[in-house]
């Protein structure tokens, strides 16, 4: 049992938990991934341990298995949903002489209609993995949908964060689909939607001169509290004075926080929707000053200097798991030359950190990430820190060149999706690597040592632990 919820033996589930600090004893551990809070505070209970404590850090903990009970803490489970195959003309060509994918179960470019709660039944969606709330809406979507629908909404609404499309299908509404999100964006080509890349501040006067009247956009409060500032500011100034935002998130994501910034620039507004934690604001703008877009981060780390961009992994400082595997690695190649003249692919980059170290050890870079902003963050690192490199936009390795391969692919894969956990990119990352790495070539891949990537990467060759240190592994595969 967790809570009320009775756990079936021997069925796999995810566990999404809402609150930091959660903790979960379960059995089926290797099955087990818990979210939305960060790894290091990750914690979990084998099923031969001693019972967990009555109270952790003066939460009380629940008896059966051990999940801490605290305010507005929400527990939601996902059945791990492998999808039909994909047929082989829809996937990215293999470049020649590769081998067959690795794990080709999950047909994870396959756009497909979302799933829809029943009260938006006559609306339609289009979405893929990698798309926030995939297979279904994102809640705070759906509710903004509903919110809209009964206000009447129609002509032209932009979309600051159109995902799959839920606000076109509105009666009347013609949307101005904007997504940072590569797989977001397939997914809204599909639909024949009018979709634009953008990262927060961009302006899009260039791409729509005049401006809609009614601007939407959900926050992402899980990207932290430097991306919801420069969405509000976003929404902001491409609200003309007059015009409607209608602004939706998670309470337990810092929403009332966002919507009282929104609301000091935009002046009148409120609440009109709650469903569980998800709510929806409409504010209306009053003349005035667009507050000012948060300044990048960044740091300087392994000889790099590092532009983190709001909203990327790892802005501030480099992150633990990556930190490890760079240590790793120079520790295995001493005098820097293992990486000279090598082509090298740095997947998922976020700021780019891994691809920028290995352009200072002479390798030809490429660097890709399906957001947006971390692609922009990975081309300021690399400017930065006077290098050159390739950064490319591409949900995993879609945009890339079909024949391009590679003799090293470093990566520390994302295992969230928005406010959800999903494996299904960090496994396409490594099929990706089946159908990039050339010959003889070496995936290097860190990861939290709990979750099981094993198996895929066999498909590859042996898995050799390069590393298991403080929770986290390096592994690395050398194809034959
Ligand atoms: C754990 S972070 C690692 C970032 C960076 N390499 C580092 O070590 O700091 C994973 C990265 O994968 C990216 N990502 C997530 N889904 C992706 C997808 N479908 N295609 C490409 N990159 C993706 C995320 O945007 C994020 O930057």
């Amino acid at each position: 049992m967790i809570g009320d919820t009775p756990i079936p033996r021997g069925k796999r589930f995810t566990i999404e938990c809402a609150a930091e600090g959660v903790r979960v004893g379960y059995p089926f551990k290797r099955e087990v991934v818990i979210g939305d809070f960060k790894p290091s505070k990750l914690d979990y209970c084998d099923p031969d341990a001693p019972p967990p404590p009555r109270r952790l850090k003066g939460v009380p903990v629940c008896e059966s298995v051990g999940v801490t009970r605290r305010p507005k803490q929400k527990i939601r489970f996902k059945n791990d949903r492998p999808s039909p195959e994909r047929p082989a003309s829809e996937r990215p060509a293999a470049p020649t002489g590769s081998r067959a994918e690795a794990r080709p179960a999950v047909n994870y470019f396959e756009v497909r209609p979302a799933n829809l709660p029943p009260r938006l039944d006559s609306l339609k969606a289009l979405t893929k993995s990698g798309v926030r709330g995939y297979p279904d809406v994102d809640a705070a979507q759906a509710l903004l949908a509903g919110v809209m629908r009964k206000d009447r909404v129609r002509g032209d609404v932009l979309d600051l964060s159109a995902m799959g499309g839920l606000l076109g299908s509105l009666p009347g509404v013609t949307l101005r689909a904007v997504e940072g999100s590569a797989a977001a964006l397939s997914a809204l080509a599909a639909g024949g939607l009018d979709a634009h890349a953008a990262v927060p501040g961009e302006s899009l006067l260039e791409r729509w001169p005049d401006r809609a009247r009614t601007v939407a956009l959900v926050l992402a409060g899980d990207r932290g509290n430097a991306y919801a500032a420069a969405q509000v500011a976003w929404a902001h100034a491409c609200t003309p004075p007059g015009g409607t935002l209608y602004i939706a998130g998670d309470r337990d994501k810092g929403f009332d926080r966002y919507v009282r910034l929104a609301g000091n620039a935009f002046g009148a507004g409120e609440v009109v929707a709650r469903d569980g934690g998800m709510r929806v604001a409409k504010l209306i703008r009053r003349p005035g000053p667009t507050p000012a877009l948060p300044d990048p981060e960044g740091f300087e780390a392994f000889g790099v200097t590092v532009v983190g961009l709001p909203g990327v992994f790892s802005a501030a400082k480099p992150d633990r798991a990556t930190a490890l595997m760079l240590g790793a690695l120079e520790r295995l190649d001493p005098d820097g030359s293992a990486l000279n003249g090598k082509d090298v692919l740095d997947l998922g980059c976020g700021t780019g950190l891994i691809g920028a170290w290995a352009a200072r050890r002479g390798a030809t870079v490429t660097l890709v990430d399906g957001d947006l902003p971390s692609v922009r963050s990975a081309q300021a690192t690399l400017a930065a820190s006077g290098l050159t490199g390739a950064a490319v936009h591409s949900d995993v390795d879609a945009a890339l060149d079909p024949a391009a391969t590679f003799d090293v692919i470093l990566t520390n894969p994302p295992f969230h999706v928005g406010r959800g956990v999903v494996l299904d990119v960090a496994r396409e990352f490594i099929a990706a690597a089946t159908r990039r790495l050339r010959p003889g070539g070496t995936l290097h891949l860190v990861a939290n040592d709990f979750l099981p990537y094993e198996a895929d990467l066999r498909a590859l060759g042996e898995v050799r632990e390069t590393l298991r240190e403080a929770g986290f592994k390096v592994l690395s595969v050398t194809r034959a």
